[in-house]
């Protein structure tokens, strides 16, 4: 396929070749001063934001120019979006004026889907940089870089998702890339921040983080989203952080080898502890370093001919 826009359906081999290309592009940089290579020259990749973002857009933009290619930032608020542009007018002006890839984060769960549809007569291809609810998959490919880094093969392993799985466009797509991967998945959450329909999702669900933490080999908190919740937080912030939050007692029943990873932005004292955070456990700027080389290989592999098959 020439899109990225979900991890359902990419198979173990093509995201294994992805994360073999950022983990090459990683040791091919280390140390170097000038962190310049020639392969994207003469592409031109436009982010596309309707949605705040620090990690994923500055990533993104990094991961460009380091590849050489001229890397354009639109955000909804400073483009004609403000003025009533429609998304599919959007996405036609930027492949109209030469964009090669869209890397386009939305509030509306199948935006990046619907913008690759208007793009199918176009050579634009488009990167999913978060929709709605619904997907992140270049999130779960950097946390499966990290986890690699930190466990090894991932074949085998438990991993914990913790938190709001109810607006979480992270956890759909690391359940499909971990599972792709070998590893077991289980979604810990309040009953109130539970999705409709998560059965299908072929993880263990359960309320009780206590009860998993001696088992896990990676436990991954999950930002609650206050903003999509418009009738009110629930649980409180108190009872979420008493029943949820990473604190110190929680990390200390967690296994010796057992690694932290939160996508950010996190909220400290109610998800993760800060002294948590900061420990050598936390993987969380590890995640956001392995973004940048994760970002690079899959603008590689979409834009200079090496096709993700998913
Ligand atoms: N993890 C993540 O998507 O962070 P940003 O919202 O800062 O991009």
């Amino acid at each position: 396929m020439r899109h990225l826009l979900s991890t359902d359906g990419l198979d173990a081999a093509s995201a294994t070749a992805v994360l073999d290309t950022a983990d090459t592009l990683k040791r091919t940089l280390l140390g170097r001063e000038v962190k310049k290579l020639p392969t994207l020259r003469g592409r031109t990749v436009v982010t596309l934001f309707y949605e705040n973002s620090t990690r994923t857009r500055v990533s993104f933009e990094v991961a460009g120019k380091w590849m050489s290619a001229d890397v354009i930032n639109v955000s909804a608020s400073s483009s004609s979006v403000g003025k009533g542009e429609s998304l599919r007018d959007t996405a036609l002006t930027l492949a109209a004026a030469g964009a090669d890839c869209v890397i386009v984060r939305h509030p509306a769960s199948g935006a990046a889907h619907r913008l690759a549809g208007w793009l199918a007569e176009a050579a634009t291809q488009v990167v999913n940089a978060g929709d709605g609810t619904h997907e992140h998959p270049t999130q779960a490919l950097l946390d499966a870089a990290t986890l690699r880094e930190r466990l090894g093969e991932l074949a085998g392993r438990r991993i914990g998702i913790v938190g709001d799985l109810l607006h979480s466009r992270v956890a759909r797509s690391n359940v499909h890339l971990l599972r792709a991967l070998g590893a077991e998945v289980v979604l810990v959450a309040p009953p109130t921040l539970v999705p409709t329909g998560i059965d299908g999702w072929g993880a263990r669900v359960t309320h009780d983080l206590d009860a998993e933490l001696p088992g896990l080999d990676a436990v991954m908190l999950l930002r609650v989203q206050a903003e999509r919740m418009h009738g009110g937080f629930f649980p409180s912030a108190r009872e979420y952080s008493i029943g949820y939050g990473l604190n110190e007692a929680r990390s200390a029943r967690l296994p010796e080898h057992a690694v932290v990873l939160h996508p950010g932005p996190m909220l400290r004292g109610m998800e993760i502890a800060g002294t948590v955070a900061d420990s050598d456990r936390a993987a969380i700027t590890q995640q956001v370093g392995n973004g940048v080389h994760v970002r690079m290989a899959v603008l590689y592999h979409l834009l200079a001919g090496e096709e993700i098959a998913a």
